[in-house]
């Protein structure tokens, strides 16, 4: 499920300097339309979203793992480790994320403007957000993205494959982090950045680049799913941020039901390696009949049941919930609640487990 916000400023202060490392401009260069150029012969190693030509993710990933280029080194390392982000590493750009599908959606029905306007894609992975812009006829699309490497294997041979779309001169591309950028950066109308707040450390450093490169009465669209389990990355948290901050107004315009499960016909499902085991657990009981508060501690124990001690790495449970009890929006659930959960999902296992003994 996904939320995105608009936020429009107000007034421009400065703030205290980042450290800076690693920003850089990478340049269109020859062997980038020699690539591309392959790409147009082989339409295999290429795929269409929406309207626009991608080059195939599985034909990089082969081609990060087959050759041992020494820059590829951070995505080789990503994709044996099959992490979708390793922090300060990778950071994720080679595969599409569902809410730059969401935004996408969002722009085209709502219609929004793009002539002659000067726009930022930021954390632009395969730069689909910055090409619906250049086919809107903005001004400028600059792409930014963690890793270089990102945008020599993908963004930069994507917007070139995309030929209707004006490139030479309009577009640019940014390599570097957050904190390192925002001097090299231009001054943009419009910013749009999906599926960037996913990590809490970040925060500080998006919003310098939100303070110092957004122009004044500019706007930014960010499309990001509402809690992001794992790394700690949460919408409302971020939100809130931006309003303390006092100098943005902050809107939601668009929610996603994509990933509510009761579109697909399902009252619970469950994945990962231990799913097999809590599907079983979850046919015991009668989903349609229980409050939300019940199916957490049902949820909770369940998560208890199938992890293997022995086997299993430590897990740290996070819980979050929506329905009447958030007025609709997903949240992580309070520490009370959290704690009355964990509670009732652990003495649950230890009945269980005394119950087992008996039996013996
Ligand atoms: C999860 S990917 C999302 C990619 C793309 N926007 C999408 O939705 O498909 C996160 C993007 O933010 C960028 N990013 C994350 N952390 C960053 C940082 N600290 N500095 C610069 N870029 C960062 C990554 O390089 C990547 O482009």
């Amino acid at each position: 499920m996904l939320d995105s916000v608009v936020l429009t400023t107000n007034q421009h202060c400065s703030r205290p300097h980042l450290t800076k490392v690693d920003g850089r401009e990478i340049e269109i260069q020859t062997h980038h339309h020699e690539s591309v150029n392959q790409y147009r012969e082989n339409s295999s190693s290429t795929t269409l979203v929406r309207e626009f030509h991608l080059v195939d993710v599985k034909h990089v990933e082969q081609l990060i793992v087959s050759r041992e280029i020494e820059k590829f080194k951070p995505l080789r390392i990503a994709l044996e480790m099959n992490s979708d982000v390793i922090s300060g590493v990778y950071e994720g750009g080679l595969k599409v994320w569902e809410c730059t599908n969401d935004l996408l959606e969002y722009l085209e029905k709502s219609c929004t403007q793009f002539d002659g306007l000067n726009v930022l894609d930021l954390g632009s992975g395969s730069g689909l957000l910055g090409m619906f812009a250049l086919k809107k006829r903005a001004s400028s699309v600059h792409f930014q993205d963690y890793n270089a490497e990102v945008l020599e294997l993908v963004t930069i041979p994507n917007v070139m494959l995309n030929e209707h779309l004006n490139v030479m001169g309009t577009a640019k591309f940014f390599a570097g982090d957050w904190g390192s950028l925002s001097q090299i950066l231009g001054s943009y109308d419009v910013i749009l950045t999906s599926e960037t707040i996913y990590n809490p450390e970040n925060y500080l450093k998006l919003l310098e680049v939100f303070e110092k490169n957004l122009q004044k009465n500019g706007v930014i669209f960010i499309a990001a799913k509402y809690h992001y389990f794992g790394v700690g990355g949460d919408l409302t948290q971020f939100e809130n941020l931006l309003q303390r901050n006092g100098r943005w107004t902050t809107s939601t315009c668009f929610c996603s039901n994509e990933g509510r499960l009761e579109n697909k016909g399902y009252l619970g499902c469950a994945m990962g390696k231990a799913r097999q085991a809590a599907k079983t657990e979850m046919e015991k009981l009668k989903l349609k009949d229980m409050s939300c508060l019940e199916l957490l501690k049902e949820a909770a124990k369940i998560i208890y049941i199938v992890h293997d001690e022995v086997k299993d790495k430590h897990f740290e449970m996070e819980l979050s919930w929506v329905g009447a009890v958030t007025e609709g929006r997903h949240q992580k659930v309070p520490q009370d609640v959290f704690t009355e959960v964990e509670r009732y999902a652990k003495s649950a296992l230890e009945e269980d487990s005394d119950s087992g003994n008996d039996d013996m």
